[in-house]
């Protein structure tokens, strides 16, 4: 049984300060700076003319203000599980933008906004939370439409390996880099089982090429895979 939508928001409502370090990024995943550099230039460059921003489980704020510095002034929507999240966010975000600031308290899978809201919207280190096929086809189906033409939808996230060997490489490899985090020996044991056991408890992530293939299917175009290092992937696409 997978962790439900309000352990997950009790979790990440203590969580907030890990979070809201705009030069590491989330530490707990492979290439979190590189990954937030790589996703927002994306964004820039494939929708430069964009006016705002989806944030899909912003945490804390660090992908939309790492995107205000590249695009100025953007209106800004916050979404997230959590409402301690969502306040941090707003505070970093308003102090960052002219743009208004939005927060919203909800479940990707219940939010509605009319069709061609956003020029860009991005999800880090969330969609990981959906639980079936039909909740992954409806979350994408659902950002095509609220994107404009000329848009663009952008995803860092863990992704799982279709072949299982190349899985287990990937998760020891990923296990030796948070051992590595604390310095090895105990103490490295001891933080990765503990990331481990929330991991194991709480996300269900999907292969790159499975949500590449599911960017396609719901429309968009030009997908491309900006970064992969282990179980940890950067990619999007762009709405025709
Ligand atoms: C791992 S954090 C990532 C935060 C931020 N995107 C970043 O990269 O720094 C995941 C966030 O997504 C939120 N979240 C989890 N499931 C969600 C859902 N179904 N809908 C909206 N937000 C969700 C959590 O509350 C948490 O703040």
């Amino acid at each position: 049984m997978k962790s439900t939508v309000d352990e997950i928001r009790g979790r990440f409502d203590n969580e907030v300060e890990r979070f809201s370090n705009l030069e590491t990024g989330q530490s707990a995943t492979m290439d979190a700076p590189l990954c937030l550099e790589l996703v927002t230039t994306a964004a820039a460059a494939v929708t430069p003319q964009a006016r705002s921003v989806l944030d899909i489980g912003c945490g804390a704020g660090n992908y939309t203000l790492k995107l205000l510095q590249k695009l100025p002034n953007l209106h800004c929507t916050l979404m997230d599980l959590s409402q301690p999240m969502l306040d941090r966010a707003r505070q970093r975000i308003s102090a960052a933008t002219t743009g208004v600031v939005t927060t919203l308290q909800h479940d990707v899978r219940d939010a509605q906004f009319a069709p061609e809201s956003f020029d860009i919207v991005l999800a880090a280190a969330v969609l990981h939370h959906l639980r079936t096929d039909q909740q992954w086809h409806q979350v994408f189906a659902s950002v095509f439409r609220w994107l404009r033409p000329g848009g663009s939808f952008w995803i860092f996230d863990m992704v799982e390996h279709s072949s299982p060997p190349v899985q287990q490489a990937m998760w020891r490899r990923y296990g030796d880099y948070l051992s590595g985090l604390k310095g090895g020996g105990e103490a490295g044991e001891k933080y990765r089982d503990s990331v481990f056991s929330y991991i194991e408890a709480e996300d269900t992530p999907k292969p790159l090429l499975w949500q590449i293939q599911l960017l396609s299917e719901v429309g968009f175009s030009d997908p491309e895979i900006l970064h992969k290092n282990g179980p940890f992937a950067a990619f999007g696409a762009r709405k025709p």
